[in-house]
């Protein structure tokens, strides 16, 4: 049985948002596939995740100086039990499922958070001789992101910094499988745009069953 954490960044849900509507056939169909999975949604728009702001490094300063815990205020308290929280789920998790919007050509801010919240070190990565190493060595992740125009090819293939983000610290973190399911080009395109919704629901359906 795999656990799988299905991370959305959204504020809407999937009728409102292309993200969202390609996400939801993927783990409606993936939940019949795998009937005996745990899917945990994480919805970061409605969880609290907290920035690594003045409370935070005053709790971890407090905790490396030698403080016990019960020493810290109750905001740094507060956060720093919340960001421990989130780092030790994501490590429980088998698989990622990471879906977000492409907004000026990055993720929203909140997944940006979250993802501070797991990058840790001795948890998702370790710091050796040989320079850092990636902990999730037997993890797969997935990536469904809607964009308005065309980025897996053509100009703007390097402006988008969203996926290659997640690229890139999924490398980091060491996992193995890491994929992206892109609805793309609905804005630059907007006649073709429910074929293109279709098109990527079908091919999500397809991912489902062998993800
Ligand atoms: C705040 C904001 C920023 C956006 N930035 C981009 C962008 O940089 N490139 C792009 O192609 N589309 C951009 N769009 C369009 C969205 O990528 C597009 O509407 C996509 O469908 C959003 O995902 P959703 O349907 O899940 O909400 C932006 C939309 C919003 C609301």
């Amino acid at each position: 049985m795999a656990k799988v954490l299905y991370i959305t960044a959204h504020p809407h849900d999937d009728t409102q948002s292309y993200s969202m509507a390609v996400a939801k056939a993927f783990i409606d169909t993936y939940k019949e596939v795998n009937a005996n999975d745990e899917v945990i949604h994480l919805d970061l728009y409605r969880e609290n995740i907290p920035h690594i702001d003045v409370d935070v490094f005053s709790g971890w300063g407090k905790l490396q100086s030698g403080k016990g815990f019960e020493e810290l205020s109750g905001e740094e308290k507060a956060k720093v039990s919340r960001l421990n929280e989130l780092s030790e789920q994501f490590i429980a998790a088998d698989k990622y499922v990471f879906v977000t919007p492409l907004w000026n050509f990055s993720f929203p801010p909140v997944m940006k958070a979250y993802l501070d919240s797991v990058a840790v070190a001795g948890k998702t990565f370790k710091y050796t001789a040989e320079g850092p190493v990636g902990l999730l060595t037997d993890k797969k992740a997935l990536h469904i992101q809607a964009r308005g125009g065309i980025y897996s090819e053509g100009p703007a293939a390097g402006m988008e910094m969203g996926h290659r983000y997640l690229t890139v610290l999924m490398q980091f973190f060491g996992v193995p499988s890491f994929e992206g399911l892109f609805v793309e080009g609905h804005a630059a395109m907007p006649d073709k745009a429910q074929e293109i919704k279709e098109n990527a629901i079908a091919r999500a359906k397809d991912l489902a069953h062998t993800f």
